[in-house]
């Protein structure tokens, strides 16, 4: 079993309509962990050696977040500027993540289709992740396929249903695969 770090990033959670569904559908378990950023350091005054810890404790780093600008939520930002240090998580003896998996939860406004070459926005989202992923990559981290809901402003209930029972699918997966 591999124990899962999920790491929340919203700003407004309380007018959150497609995160605050997946956060509900986290399963219930021992070896899952959940930190709301936004709850914990609403002065971003992050608590970097704390988060190293439980960084250090799980198999799996899970970022839940929208899609903000491209990007994720700024205290996000924050948390990789200030968490992932020189000499612990890259760089000479950075070794600290070494073989963790990174995977990203993200919602997004514009659709599926939107995310394409010939789509509204130009380029795929996995074009706009490639900082996430070659941060991870900097890391030794293992970078995982982000699990997505899109076209969050026209989803309707039953999708939001659909989206949330495949979250938790996904959580259990990632739970029950061997680590290492
Ligand atoms: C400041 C801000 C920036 C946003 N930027 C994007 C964006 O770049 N691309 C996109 O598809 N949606 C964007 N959106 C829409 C959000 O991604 C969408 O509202 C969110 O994922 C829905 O999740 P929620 O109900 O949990 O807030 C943005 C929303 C806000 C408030």
């Amino acid at each position: 079993m591999a124990k899962i770090l999920i790491l929340l990033a919203h700003p407004f959670l309380e007018r959150s309509k497609a995160n605050q569904i997946l956060l509900d559908s986290i399963p219930n378990a021992e070896d899952i962990t959940l930190r709301d950023l936004y709850e914990l350091y609403p002065n971003f005054t992050i608590n970097v050696k704390l988060e190293q810890s439980f960084l250090l404790e799980h198999d799996v780093i899970l970022f839940q977040h929208p899609l903000y600008w491209y990007s994720c939520p700024p205290l996000l930002k924050q948390w990789i500027d200030f968490v992932l240090e020189d000499g612990w998580a890259y760089g000479k003896n950075g070794n600290s993540l070494r073989g963790k998996k990174w995977v990203q939860a993200i919602t997004t406004g514009g659709s599926r289709e939107a995310y394409q070459k010939e789509g509204f926005h130009g380029y795929t989202i996995d074009e706009f992740l490639l900082p996430f992923k070659r941060t991870a990559e900097l890391c030794k981290m293992d970078y995982q396929n982000p699990f997505l809901v899109q076209g969050t402003f026209h989803l309707k209930e039953e999708d939001f249903q659909r989206e949330s029972i495949r979250y938790k699918k996904f959580i259990l997966n990632m739970l029950e695969a061997n680590h290492g």
